[in-house]
């Protein structure tokens, strides 16, 4: 049996909103786990964040970036109504979902923005005082706000890089003035690795605890193929089985970016054929 496709909704110049049904993922599903897509009988596994797993209809909600083969598909031959191969989850480790106090969830790609609001939802229930900073490049990248945090964030920013939309910069701007107005207890975050390395050096001295996303090429999902290898606290560590979520503070980062770079020349060749 297939996974039917329940919406899709564009929200930017680059990233879309997909819908599926997917009971069993949305049963069990927790803040900090994800789901693997598998399209059709050609296609490739790939890790997608949740946006929502509504446990009442079984469907699961996902943002996509349009920016490989599969996601070209996914948008561009894949319509309301079609099914999916495969959808296997929830895999990966939940984030510990208790009372912190002053809780942000950062953000600054595709992957992070879904995150942000399923981690704040979850924090706002165990009642912690939720701060959701969404950062773009540009206005044209903003999604329209209902697909934001707001609904489950006392405190909601959006910054664009030009200040096209809400404030000019970018989130680790905002969360050093936070920081230094003493109203971070935790820091929760995703998106580009880059600016979780320094999202990591900004909060180190501060001793606040950073919990990022460290997205890495992942293959099986599952641990055995060695594709999402990290280095953490001096070990060897898998993103998929024993993440995705790590303590910022003990990621060997450069390691990270240098290894996320290996696949940018096929994702470069995809982009050329479904844009051209
Ligand atoms: Fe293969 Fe993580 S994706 S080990």
């Amino acid at each position: 049996m297939g996974y039917k496709i329940t919406a899709k909704e564009n929200l930017s110049v680059i990233d879309f909103f997909m819908e599926v049904e997917a009971p069993h993922v949305a049963r069990s599903w927790k803040p900090g786990q994800f789901i693997v897509l598998i399209v059709d009988e050609k296609g490739e596994r790939v890790p997608m964040s949740v946006y929502y797993a509504d446990k009442d209809t079984g469907r699961v909600g996902m943002f996509i970036r349009r920016h490989g083969v599969t996601t070209f598909k996914l948008w561009y031959e894949k319509q309301v109504g079609d099914e999916l191969l495969s959808v296997a989850g929830p895999l990966g480790k939940p984030i510990e979902v208790k009372h912190y106090g002053n809780v942000v969830f950062a953000a600054d790609a595709v992957c992070a923005q879904a995150e942000c609001y399923a981690t704040l939802k979850a924090m706002k229930e165990a009642g912690n005082y939720t701060i959701a900073i969404h950062s773009f490049e540009t206005k044209d990248h903003v999604y329209p706000e209902k697909f934001l945090s707001k609904p489950v964030a006392d405190e909601f920013y959006i910054t664009t890089e030009d200040g096209s939309v809400g404030r000019k910069g970018h989130y680790l701007d905002v969360l050093k003035e936070l920081i230094e107005q003493d109203k971070v207890d935790i820091v929760f975050a995703g998106g580009k690795l880059g600016s979780l390395k320094k999202l990591a050096e900004l909060t180190r001295p501060y001793g606040i605890p950073t919990i990022t996303t460290v997205r890495q090429i992942m293959v099986d999902g599952t641990g055995m193929c060695g594709s999402c290898r990290i280095l953490y606290d001096g070990e060897v560590k898998f993103a998929c089985r024993d993440g995705p979520m790590f303590d910022a503070h003990k990621v060997d980062w450069d390691d990270v970016i240098r290894r996320d770079s290996r696949f940018a020349e096929q994702q470069a060749l995809a982009r050329e054929r479904y844009l051209a």
